[in-house]
């Protein structure tokens, strides 16, 4: 079984990214052959920033690394070292209705959040296809808001089998973690880089402590007994506690005399625990950035072969060879 997701560069990564993606990605390259790309091409439809970019590249290929992709299990690279996946998305806009790409929620929640109505955001589902196709994915592990992503990749392969040759294209699964819960973000809303109401990963231990000590709960006093069941502070100490530590500070809230203080000094330290085993290993890689960049050309490289093994048999298919 073949296991592929694409990240897109968007900057630091926080708490939601940790729980809700990276996580899921690390633990799934043991259930089959692990593929996983940064989406730079996709990245493009939103920022014309070109040292943005680059720099963002790096960085995510640091972040994943370090909190837990195995470059012996996981075949990690860059999406644009593999420009033959822009030739397959050309092939498969000629077999896409319209329709599909007007009917995309993720389209139209990007016009309504101001970003310009171009192409590449139009057609940014098919370039996803070609991303899974390609590669000839089975299992495709993205959060709730790719899932109609995943149902036009589906139809567009389907609708390219039907014309070319049934077994042309691999039709992939989508996988959907349906226990990750949505991560609270210091002001109670899902935790999101368009809301700036994130706790990042990485950072200085200032900055970090800062934001956890601003996170918002109820007025009630040092005294007060507390519903640790309302409180976006124990929602995130959950996340990172055993039982009988979430058990423990169950206990604190609901007997009095403990105050959202203590409990926000608890979550940094676990936070900060829990992360400093990757804080090292990211500064260690930051430290080698060449090893960085020569295992994505690596892998890009390797990748590039494969797809163009494939695309040669789907250019005989459909008649340009
Ligand atoms: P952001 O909302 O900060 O821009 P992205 O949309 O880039 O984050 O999300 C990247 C990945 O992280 C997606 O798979 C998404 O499901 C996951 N993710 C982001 N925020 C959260 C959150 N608050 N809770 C759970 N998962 C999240
Ligand atoms: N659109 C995905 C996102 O924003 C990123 C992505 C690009 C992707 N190509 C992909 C995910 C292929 C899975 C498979 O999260």
């Amino acid at each position: 079984m073949r296991i592929l997701t694409g990240i897109q560069p968007s900057g630091v990564p926080h708490l939601g990214n940790y729980f809700g993606a990276m996580r899921q990605v690390c633990a799934l390259q043991d259930k089959g052959e692990s593929f996983l790309f940064i989406a730079d091409y996709h990245a493009l439809t939103t920022s014309t920033d070109a040292n943005e970019l680059r720099n963002n590249v790096l960085n995510l290929a640091l972040d994943f690394i370090s909190c837990g992709v195995d470059l012996e299990k996981t075949f990690f690279f860059r999406q644009s070292d593999i420009p033959e996946v822009c030739e397959l998305s050309w092939l498969l806009s000629n077999v896409t209705p319209v329709g599909f790409l007007e009917r995309a929620h993720s389209y139209k929640d990007k016009l309504a959040k101001g970003f310009d109505a171009n192409c590449g955001l139009f057609t940014y589902p098919i370039l996803m296809a070609s991303d899974i196709l390609l590669y000839q994915a089975n299992l495709v592990p993205v959060g709730k808001d790719q899932k109609q992503h995943l149902e036009i990749t589906r139809d567009i392969a389907i609708k390219f089998n039907n014309a070319y040759g049934e077994d042309l294209l691999t039709i992939p699964e989508c996988l959907i973690p349906e226990d990750v819960a949505i991560v609270p973000g210091i002001d109670g809303q899902k935790m999101s880089k368009s809301y700036g109401n994130t706790i990042p990963i990485f950072g200085k231990e200032k900055e970090i402590k800062k934001k956890v000590m601003s996170i918002v709960t109820d007025s009630k006093g040092l005294e007060d007994k507390k519903d640790p069941d309302i409180c976006n502070v124990f929602a995130l100490y959950k996340l990172f506690a055993n039982e009988e530590e979430i058990q423990q500070m169950r206990e604190n809230y609901m007997g009095g005399n403990y105050g959202y203080g203590h409990a926000k000094l608890a979550l940094f330290e676990k936070m900060w625990t829990t992360f400093e085993p990757m804080r090292k290993r990211r500064a260690e890689l930051e430290a080698d950035i060449g090893y960085v960049k020569k295992i994505l050309d690596e892998n890009g490289k390797k990748a590039r072969q494969e797809a163009n093994e494939f695309l040669a048999k789907i250019r005989k298919a459909v008649g340009l060879r």
